[in-house]
């Protein structure tokens, strides 16, 4: 068989992609068996579509997910455990529609926590716990989420607790976008010290890794790498692709003079930083443990609504036919 970008980084760490249940037949399931050999679940694990009612788990997507992965050897990432989005209606409120106490939401907290990692606890190596708990705006610290209205920041270390306690061998990791911002870098840095300061079970961090034709710099990436490696993290770059367009946070409408022409500039820029990206990666074997792709190809990219609906974009290192593009050679070129 063709070699993959899996077998080229055998050396170093796996190589994942984020799924949904429908990738798994057809041409998609075949680029994903020849280059890939970890998933993560895009959707299907987090706590509105898993849990969607307080006393109904919904487990159709989640278990198709890791039975393919079993099926193939492949390893599972778990994505994620407790995030501001993609919540449940349920979840915050009680039956009189009344907010939660904190004792009630950390029990929620608890119970969903314990069930998720228990029923996948040895098919799945690693779990992002807390998704995105730092603020955007950098006058802040954390988010000023449901979670840490209702908790205040205790929720961060108790979900790693409970899934420590529910899977003691997973690997547990606080993922974040944006991680190589200076500003933002700070902010993760400081949480994860207080944690490690506190002895709570976390082991990594996750960069997500929705970068662009802009940033991150080489030196703002290994700045990045090295100071989380110096808490004795390890790190994964759980959803990379690289938009066409720069980084932009709010959702709106596309302007009707914004093209979505792909061009050959944007396509060796592109490149250029997948090639930078990649030879980073490979510079620190103990400390980069994985690297996970946000979707399979630029037939389907969430940067195709997000956060600009109806504007195409193309982030990733296979086209819409599915077949290798520049940037595919730049990365497995060492
Ligand atoms: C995205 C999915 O790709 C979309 O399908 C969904 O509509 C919204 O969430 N950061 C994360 C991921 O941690 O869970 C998000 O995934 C992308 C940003």
């Amino acid at each position: 068989a063709e070699k993959g970008l899996k077998d080229y980084y055998k050396a170093f760490f796996p190589v994942g992609v984020a799924v949904g249940p429908s990738a798994l037949k057809g041409p998609e399931a075949a680029l994903i068996l020849q280059q890939f050999n970890s998933l993560t679940p895009e959707n299907a694990m987090k706590m509105g579509p898993i849990h969607p009612d307080s006393t109904r788990y919904f487990w159709n997507d989640a278990d198709a997910i890791v039975s393919f992965a079993q099926a193939h050897q492949q390893r599972v990432r778990g994505h994620n455990l407790c995030w501001h989005e993609q919540t449940p209606r349920w979840l915050f409120r009680n039956p009189d529609g009344s907010t939660v106490s904190k004792a009630r939401l950390l029990k929620r907290l608890h119970d969903h926590i314990d069930t998720v990692v228990k029923r996948y606890k040895g098919k799945l190596y690693a779990w992002d716990v807390v998704n995105e708990a730092i603020a955007d705006n950098p006058q802040e610290f954390l988010r000023n989420s449901e979670w840490l209205k209702i908790c205040g920041e205790d929720f961060i270390a108790e979900a790693f607790r409970y899934a420590h306690a529910a899977d003691p061998k997973a690997v547990l990791f606080y993922n974040d976008y944006n991680t190589e911002r200076p500003e933002k870098m700070e902010r993760v840095y400081k949480l994860l010290k207080q944690l490690k300061d506190a002895k709570v079970p976390v082991h990594g961090v996750g960069l997500q890794g929705h970068w662009s034709l802009q940033e991150p710099s080489e030196k703002e990436l290994r700045t990045t790498i090295e100071r989380f490696a110096s808490l004795g993290l390890q790190v994964q770059i759980t959803e990379l692709d690289v938009s066409v367009y720069p980084w932009e946070k709010e959702k709106r409408a596309r302007r009707p003079d914004e093209s979505d022409a792909y061009t050959s500039e944007m396509q060796q820029r592109q490149a250029e930083q997948y090639r930078m990206f990649f030879k980073v990666f490979r510079d620190y074997p103990k400390v980069i443990t994985g690297v996970t792709f946000w979707n399979i190809s630029d037939k389907y990219t969430w940067l195709d609504t997000y956060p600009v609906a109806g504007r195409k974009n193309y982030p990733l290192l296979f086209d819409q036919q599915l077949k290798p593009k520049k940037a595919f050679y730049e990365v497995v070129k060492f």
